[in-house]
């Protein structure tokens, strides 16, 4: 059965019609003709717009002339309230000063002593489970938020500062979603963007929790009794360039963005794996038996062997990538496919579309997670996916996602059989990530 896939809008519709589809989700504002176009150009009466799908221009902006093409200020503005600061939204010298103190924390060596904590959630997960009809996105934010606290600070989710923090953040997504859109509504930039009051608030309230946490983690490290987690290898890394660390507030604002990122992206992807599991049970066959061989605290080498369910997580970022767009803002006057395009355009890069091009890729809408495995493909995986971003900006947790993906999908299916729902058919919608409208409903029962 074909995974689902939003209905596009028609082709032709009034800015007013657009705006309106647009708040209510990004992908069903797109026409069809996207999943075929190399570029398309949207004019508004502001300013442009231009989707490229064209893996040369995707080079391009990532990778070859990145500097050219800094972040968007439409999104910096929807978000700072929570974010302030952090690596997420800065550009040029700052942002690069901050990668390079976060950068050696997620690097390969540093990543396999996360395992531990990664696999404790995993755990925890499983335990919450129990058989019957479950909302999975549920299921799957409480887990991903339980790792990030486990190995940014080394606490659980149950802690009471990080239950805060995280149903802080649903209300806090609640508010939100409709104005993060602002940052990519064709408003002018003087149109004002107010944050609701209780927007503020929760953003706020998240601060001050995660500003606790920081500061009490400082004390540790002052005294030598830091855990020797994320945050404390972070904390402690001076810029080579500089020798400066991150004081308390600039590290704040880091947290703030690795838990934004981290949880609702990797809650996201595990949820919908699980949705096109339970769809392909010979697929979700293949992952408990690999699942099965898993020792009870698996190591690097434990977790290479789990082929076809990194294959199959690999998959899910493709069909669902949790990031579904991302806009860019270029700089100088540029000749995209011909086009002659000013400075202050935006430019839209579309995981979405990319990944589910006509042209590029074989059975574009489908859940096949072995075309990973076939040559064929290489050259597509290369150039036409690009789940966490590529380039110089790529995500920083892009790897320890991977980790963390394959890892928990394989600690579930081990323990559990997931199930759809006749006639219960989750609808895509992006908001802050790509997420079912209604939730994702499966029915779970134990594994022998
Ligand atoms: C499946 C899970 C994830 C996906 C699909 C994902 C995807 C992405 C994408 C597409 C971007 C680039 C956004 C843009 O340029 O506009 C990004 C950036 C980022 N991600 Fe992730 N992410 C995931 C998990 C994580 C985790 C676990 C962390 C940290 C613990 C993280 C931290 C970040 C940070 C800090 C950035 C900003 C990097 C920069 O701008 O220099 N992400 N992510």
């Amino acid at each position: 059965m074909m995974p689902p896939k939003p209905t596009p809008r028609p082709d032709r519709v009034s800015l007013l019609q657009y705006m309106r589809l647009f708040r209510a989700d990004i992908l069903s504002a797109q026409p069809a003709r996207l999943y075929r176009a190399w570029m398309a150009e949207f004019r508004t009466p502001f300013f442009r717009s231009y989707l490229c799908n064209d893996p040369a221009l995707i080079d391009l902006v990532l990778k070859a002339r990145p500097d050219d093409f800094p972040k968007s200020n439409r999104i910096r503005e929807g978000l700072t309230p929570l974010l302030g600061n952090s690596v997420f939204v800065t550009n040029g010298e700052v942002w690069k000063r901050q990668r390079r103190i976060i950068d050696p924390a997620f690097e390969g060596g540093r990543l396999r002593d996360t395992l531990p904590a990664i696999w404790a959630a995993g755990e925890a997960a499983v335990a919450r489970l129990s058989p019957g009809v479950t909302e999975i996105e549920e299921q799957t934010s409480h887990a991903a938020a339980d790792v990030i606290f486990r190995t940014l600070f080394s606490i659980p989710i149950d802690h009471a500062i990080a239950t805060k923090v995280f149903h802080e953040f649903r209300a806090y997504q609640r508010t939100q979603p409709i104005l993060n859109l602002a940052a990519f509504l064709p408003l002018p930039r003087w149109f004002p963007r107010l944050h609701r009051h209780a927007t503020l608030r929760a953003a706020k309230t998240i601060r001050s929790l995660i500003t606790q946490l920081t500061e009490a983690r400082a004390d540790e490290i002052r005294s030598g009794t830091a855990p020797d987690d994320l945050a404390t290898k972070i904390m402690q890394t001076a810029d080579p360039q500089t020798g400066a660390r991150f004081d308390t507030a600039e590290m704040v604002d880091q947290v703030a963005i690795f838990f934004l990122a981290g949880h609702e992206t990797s809650a996201s992807a595990l949820a919908w794996a699980l949705y096109l599991l339970a769809l392909n049970p010979k697929a979700q066959d293949r992952v408990a038996t690999e699942a099965a061989t898993l020792p009870d605290s698996p190591d690097f080498a434990a977790l290479s062997q789990l082929k076809f369910t990194r294959d199959v997580f690999r998959e899910t970022l493709r069909l669902y990538p949790p990031v579904p767009m991302m806009v860019r803002e270029n700089q100088c006057p540029e000749t995209l496919r011909g086009r002659t395009v000013a400075p202050g355009a935006q430019i839209v890069l579309s995981p979405w579309h990319l990944h589910r091009h006509a042209r590029l890729w074989e059975n574009p809408d489908a859940f096949d997670p072995d075309r990973w495995s076939r040559d064929a493909n290489k050259a597509c995986a290369r150039e036409a996916y690009i789940p966490f971003s590529a380039g110089p900006r790529v995500c920083t947790g892009a790897g320890f996602a991977m980790v963390e993906g394959t890892l928990l999908l394989a600690q579930l299916i081990r323990r559990f059989r997931f199930e759809t729902i006749p006639g219960d058919v989750p609808v895509p919608v992006a908001h802050l990530t790509v997420r079912a409208k209604t939730g994702i409903r499966l029915h779970i029962s134990r594994r022998a």
